[in-house]
């Protein structure tokens, strides 16, 4: 048996922060301590390690090696389908035609920025192929970004558990779902349509994509965990991909009012959005 690890100081604290706010935006405040001190501990087991500041040691000699288990580690993936639908439901007439008219005219392009196993990039498709009224032929493409790449295996697969489909009627998960299983539920394809899921970091602006390419962000519950200097770039790098008009969502729980002169709030039904100025 390995001998016990030591427990996470606040001068542990302190480093591990550092770093993962200047990697992935993530920050950990003194009282989520014991959590993330309970997520690092089988990182430390299975690297033999018996002490935090060698696992920080080790990060900063050869952070690519441990990527994929540490972000895995530290990140909070918790979503559902049809979360905050309050935010897709505003998205139709007249306010959509203007978002499909202001970019490149008759075409649609969102990024879902966190989305974690897709519950959210394929929820917004549902809503915005049922909006456009189109279908399968819809001109839409959304784009699903994520740290975790466990989670975006998932997003690919497009199987979920019951937990996923909590917000939804029993009818909705007919329609929209296959059931293999009483805990496997495939989302059918039609619905996957047009949805790109890439690994990406929002504090990369490389993985984002090209300037002014989305008519809508969705970041939502993210930037809740972000640093207050990472919450500053990661507005910077979608000022950079949302094009001039287009809009940003952030969770309910989320602001920048104040934080940026690149976006304007604006209310939209019974949801506040951030729409991307022309000049800052
Ligand atoms: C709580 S989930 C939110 C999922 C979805 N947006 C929703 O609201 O249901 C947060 C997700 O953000 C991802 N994340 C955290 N930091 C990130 C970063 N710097 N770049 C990309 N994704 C990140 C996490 O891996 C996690 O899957």
């Amino acid at each position: 048996m390995l001998p016990p690890t030591d427990s996470l100081s606040l001068e542990d604290l302190a480093l591990f922060n550092e770093l993962f706010a200047n990697k992935f935006g993530l920050h950990f405040p003194e009282h989520k301590r014991e959590i993330l001190e309970a997520r690092l501990v089988p990182r430390l087991r299975a690297n033999h390690l018996k002490r935090f500041i060698d696992y920080y040691l080790l990060l900063q000699y050869d952070l690519k090696r441990e990527l994929d288990p540490l972000t895995q580690a530290i990140t909070n993936n918790e979503t559902y389908f049809f979360r905050e639908t309050n935010q897709f439901e505003v998205l139709e007439g007249e306010l959509l035609d203007d978002l499909m008219e202001g970019g490149v005219k008759g075409r649609l392009r969102a990024l879902s920025a966190g989305c974690s196993s897709g519950e959210e990039p394929y929820s917004l498709n549902i809503f915005l192929r049922r909006a456009l009224g189109a279908g399968e032929s819809a001109p839409l493409r959304i784009d699903g970004i994520d740290l975790d790449s466990t989670r975006l295996e998932q997003a690919k697969q497009g199987i979920y558990r019951p937990s996923s489909l909590r917000s939804l009627s029993p009818e909705q998960i007919e329609r929209y779902f296959i059931e293999h299983s009483p805990t496997a539920f495939e989302l059918k394809e039609p619905h996957r349509l047009g949805v790109d899921i890439q690994r990406g970091n929002i504090l990369e602006p490389e993985t984002l994509g090209t300037p002014q390419r989305y008519d809508m962000v969705f970041c939502r519950n993210v930037l809740i965990y972000f640093s207050e200097p990472a919450l500053k770039s990661a507005i910077d790098n979608f000022a950079r991909v949302v094009r001039t008009g287009g809009l940003l969502f952030l969770g309910h729980s989320e602001s920048i009012i104040g934080l940026t002169p690149l976006f304007q709030a604006e209310r939209l039904g019974t949801s506040i959005a951030y729409r991307r100025r022309a000049h800052a």
